[in-house]
């Protein structure tokens, strides 16, 4: 085997490694791997991909994140992108079914329903030639919409080739339709993020996917992780079926994720049991949905049905009620975030949404409020989407009451009287008050909170109660609280005191990406703060970074390269480091043995070339590294050891000529042995 078929055979092990590990995890929600090993596998294929650019083919993982786009382009299709009919209650659901078994006569005999959430996200087409991912495209007007292949690459679980099932080849055509979405749960973090920011939130995950498929260059898109499930067809050459049963079952065998929750009923009774039970879950789900879409199961009624100009006869969106309610404001309040944002809250007057009570909406901020012109004593129509907290969609102004006035953003903070700042390219404005209260409050929640130190018995009642006696001005304080301070507090006993103060001790040493996400830095989110501490280690190598420093890191961008830079850069919050540090407060990464140093690799560089058998080459380098040893990449004076697997090209004639020491396979595996013995 030359050198060049042996990484193409790793290459393409490596591909079917990574594909097989995104489809468990995305579509069948079964991972298998572990984050650290998908890694490993990435970086090395990385690596092939560059040594041999030959070998790159476009449905390599490597390729999901492509070159940025000039514009979008135009895509005319030859099936029209149909929209669907609305039911709004089980009496329309019913008057569909009936008029439909009217429609059929004799042959409603042994119609088939079939049903699946109605996702609220945005509808997109993919084209699969031969297997291969060539083109995606949004509906627009149904026959003619946007090309965003680029960033429906980065869509996690859509397969860039589709599976090759057993005994069959893949249709020579396939477009694809279905539902790209985004979790709610990644649109708060996401908005959360944008607000912290001082920027303007999206209004529900619908928005933020759509916006998102519409970006010009795809690494904001892998950065927004869509979802897609794949419930439709437009063309398709070389694909029998004739149920949307069938259909689904053909697109899980291609490796295609398709809607989780799809059944069939003989009955509209059944049906609409379904539909109230996919109802009373709709909170609980992952993602947006807004109804649930009844078919006709079998093609060739379908056919019979026909369809309308707009929405075909043979489905129906059963709506859910919608997450929608006017109310009255009673008052505007204002909240201060941990980052100091002031956020404007409306009180409203309680009143049910979506099966929920509400007294509150957020008003985002003062452009919100300016571009709504939402006033005290106004009539206001909210929404729930997405989100916990509803929004205010907008102001019914014929019922405005006589005697309102603009609503203004307080030039004092109102919680610490200091004056509010505003950055210019912002719509937030701050209080810049590092010790107001509330700022506090907000930072000591966050950082006792789960994903920050953990601390036992820390909750909101206390932490309120600790800021508001000046027990706690900042996060070091924390640990400086004793028994006594805290028997002082309401509903304390001795017994829960010394509890308390227990589980702060034991919180002095905490893991370093939990330390860094509990400060509460602006973009700091888990995710980041595992980033970070995974390629800093320590406490003082991020205090020394710089903006440069982090954003080399794989994974780091600039906003958030800045965002942790100022912060560490500011010496108030140095100081603050500073004095946990003095309280005993200790970061911790997961251990890595230390470097070893003695036996055969220690101190000593490893270069690796040609094909190994008996392991990857990666475990091979990780095995050197554990015993002290470091990786060189290329051919040089200072590389103090060649391992040459089968068929080694031109690095091995080099490190002849330099005289330096070149082991095969076998007697690398003795040396290790022996570095073990
Ligand atoms: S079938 C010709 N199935 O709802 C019928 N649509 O309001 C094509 N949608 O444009 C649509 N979930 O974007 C179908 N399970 C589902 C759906 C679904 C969401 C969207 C789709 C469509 C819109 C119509």
């Amino acid at each position: 085997m030359s050198e060049k078929s042996g990484a193409a055979a790793r290459i393409a092990k490596l591909r079917q490694a990574i594909d097989d590990a995104n489809h468990r995890y995305y579509v069948l929600s079964r991972p298998t791997v572990s984050d650290a090993q998908w890694d490993t596998w990435m970086r090395e294929l990385q690596q092939l991909e560059a040594d041999h650019p030959e070998l790159v083919t476009p449905e390599s993982p490597t390729q999901r994140v492509g070159a940025p786009v000039v514009g979008l382009k135009k895509v005319v299709r030859d099936v029209p992108m149909l929209s669907l009919e609305n039911a709004f209650d089980e009496d329309e659901i019913r008057a569909w079914g009936e008029q439909l078994t009217n429609f059929l006569g004799d042959a409603a005999s042994g119609l088939v329903f079939s049903a699946e959430p109605k996702f609220d996200g945005v509808s997109l087409e993919v084209t699969y030639e031969d297997g291969l991912l060539t083109r995606a495209s949004t509906r627009g007007d149904g026959i003619t919409g946007e090309d965003v292949t680029h960033n429906a690459k980065t869509i996690r679980g859509l397969p860039l080739k589709l599976a090759k099932p057993h005994g069959r080849s893949w249709p020579k055509l396939l477009e694809v339709r279905g539902e790209v979405l985004i979790a709610k749960q990644e649109f708060r973090q996401l908005n959360q993020e944008l607000l912290d920011a001082g920027d303007e939130p999206f209004a529900n995950p619908r928005n933020l996917t759509s916006g998102t498929l519409k970006q010009l260059d795809p690494k904001q898109a892998k950065r927004r992780p869509m979802r897609m499930f794949c419930y439709g067809l437009g063309r398709a050459d070389g694909l029998d079926v004739t149920t949307q049963r069938e259909l689904l079952d053909r697109f899980v065998e291609l490796g295609l994720p398709t809607p989780a929750g799809m059944t069939t009923f003989g009955d509209l009774d059944a049906m609409l049991a379904a539909y109230r039970e996919l109802h009373a879950k709709r909170d609980t789900l992952p993602f947006e949905i807004d109804g649930m879409v009844i078919k006709v199961d079998t093609f060739a009624l379908r056919e019979r049905l026909g369809t309308r100009s707009r929405s075909p006869r043979w489905a129906l969106a059963c709506k859910f009620p919608a997450q929608q309610a006017t109310t009255t404001v009673e008052d505007i309040l204002i909240q201060v975030g941990r980052t100091g944002t002031l956020t404007p809250v409306a009180a409203l007057a309680p009143v049910q949404v979506g099966g929920v009570t509400v007294s509150r909406a957020t008003l985002h901020n003062a452009d919100q409020i300016a571009k709504l012109d939402v006033r005290k004593g106004d009539t206001v129509f909210i929404e729930r989407a997405g989100d916990v907290i509803p929004r205010v969609v907008s102001v019914v102004k014929e019922k405005r009451p006589h005697g309102t006035h603009p609503f203004r953003m307080p030039e004092r903070c109102p919680t610490c009287g200091t004056a509010v700042v505003k950055a210019e390219d912002e719509v937030a404005v701050r209080c810049p008050n590092v010790g107001c209260p509330d700022r506090v409050l907000r930072q000591v929640e966050l950082f006792v909170s789960r994903g920050g130190a953990d601390i036992d018995g820390f909750g909101p009642k206390l932490v309120q109660q600790l800021v508001e006696r000046g027990l706690v001005k900042d996060l070091a304080d924390i640990y400086r609280l004793t028994v006594d301070d805290v028997t002082e507090l309401d509903r304390m006993g001795d017994k829960s005191a010394a509890k308390l103060i227990a589980g702060i001790d034991a919180a002095r040493t905490v893991p370093l990406s939990r330390f860094l996400f509990g400060l509460g830095i602006v973009h700091v989110g888990e995710t980041v703060a595992e980033a970070l501490a995974e390629r800093f280690e320590s406490l003082a190598a991020l205090r020394a970074a710089t903006q440069d420093d982090l954003m080399a890191e794989k994974g780091i961008g600039e906003e958030v390269a800045r965002s942790v830079a100022s912060w560490f850069a500011e010496p108030k919050n140095r100081e603050l480091l500073d004095r946990m540090e003095a309280h005993g407060v200790r970061t911790t990464t997961i251990a890595k043995k230390p470097a070893r140093t003695t036996g055969p690799f220690a101190n000593k560089t490893v270069l690796f070339t040609g094909t190994l058998t008996g392991q990857t080459r990666q475990e091979a380098e990780e095995k050197v590294k554990e015993r002290g040893g470091r990786i060189l990449k290329a051919v040089s004076k200072n590389l103090d050891l060649l391992v040459v697997g089968e068929d080694a090209g031109s690095k091995l004639k080099k490190a002849q000529e330099l005289g330096i020491r070149v082991v095969d396979e076998a007697e690398f595996l003795q040396m290790l042995k022996a570095s073990d013995g």
